[in-house]
């Protein structure tokens, strides 16, 4: 057992002390978009920074507040908040959240970004399904001593992005009148922005969307042997040979405008489960 379990197990403990029970599904949501689902029902809310051993966002647009309730008869463990790399915490801090998560019971996870868009296709403003992810941030959550209570040393990464709920999406996007597209997300160190031949780079090995988070939790979380979710927000458009020039201003600005589409789409989703 190493001390890092010990931290997970008695974050786990103070959260059941604290009314957070059972969760079944945690959703992490992204720069500029805390939770604004229109029938979530708040059993309990936690800042992060009165959570034992939780890190606690520094970024702008992060709320830094945990908050449990239920979406119909499912309950959701929300962060509204994220952890990333290129603020100092290591790839193992960023997991914290999910394996905590696991030992109290969630089995799907649920995260949200803000992207930029390297697929010509996708528009400033788009919501798009990660279909599959490039992990280019150098850096591994399961690095060290396997936690066999949370799952096994080597993790696969079939059907990492579950395709019955990417199916299930396209579907109740349509229903919903929501344009939706799919795509592979590139995971990158930050905090600089992207150089021209990175950009190049990341257009040549597949990428869809760049963005500085989101990896290290989808990595723990399959370690964890949940369903995994991702949704991006297209907040800046991209191209190859040309350094990216966003700020983060827009970033927030561009997806608080997408988040009614996108809550409404988790909320259908969760419903739909
Ligand atoms: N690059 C990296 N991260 C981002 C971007 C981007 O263009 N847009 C939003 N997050």
């Amino acid at each position: 057992m190493t001390s890092n379990y010990r931290i997970i197990q008695s974050t786990t403990d103070f959260l059941k002390e604290n009314g957070i029970t059972s969760p079944e599904i945690l959703v992490i949501l992204g720069s500029g978009q805390n939770n604004c689902f229109r029938n979530f029902n708040l059993i309990k809310s936690l800042k992060y920074s009165d959570i034992p051993h939780f890190p606690t966002s520094t970024v702008k647009g992060h709320k830094g507040e945990l908050q449990y309730g239920s979406i119909e008869n499912k309950n959701v463990l929300i962060m509204n908040g994220r952890f990333h790399l290129y603020e100092g915490y290591s790839a193992k801090d960023i997991a914290i959240p999910i394996q905590i998560s696991k030992l109290l019971g969630v089995k799907i996870l649920i995260v949200t970004n803000a992207a930029g868009g390297i697929n010509r296709y996708f528009k400033t403003g788009d919501i798009i399904i990660i279909n599959d992810h490039i992990n280019l941030t150098g850096q591994n959550p399961l690095i060290g001593p396997n936690i066999e209570d949370i799952g096994e040393r080597f993790t696969v990464m079939n059907n990492l992005y579950t395709i019955e709920y990417r199916n299930k999406l396209v579907n109740i996007a349509a229903s919903l009148g929501i344009k939706v597209m799919q795509g592979v997300y590139a995971g990158l160190l930050g905090p600089n922005l992207e150089t021209g031949a990175e950009l190049t780079m990341l257009k040549t090995i597949g990428a869809d969307l760049v963005g500085m988070s989101t990896v290290a939790e989808v990595v723990a979380a399959k370690h964890a042997n949940m369903e995994i979710v991702g949704l991006s927000i297209v907040t800046n458009s991209e191209f190859p040979g040309k350094a990216s020039d966003t700020s983060h201003d827009k970033v927030i600005d561009v997806a608080s405008k997408a988040v009614p589409n996108l809550m409404k789409l988790i909320e259908e989703f969760i419903k739909s489960i």
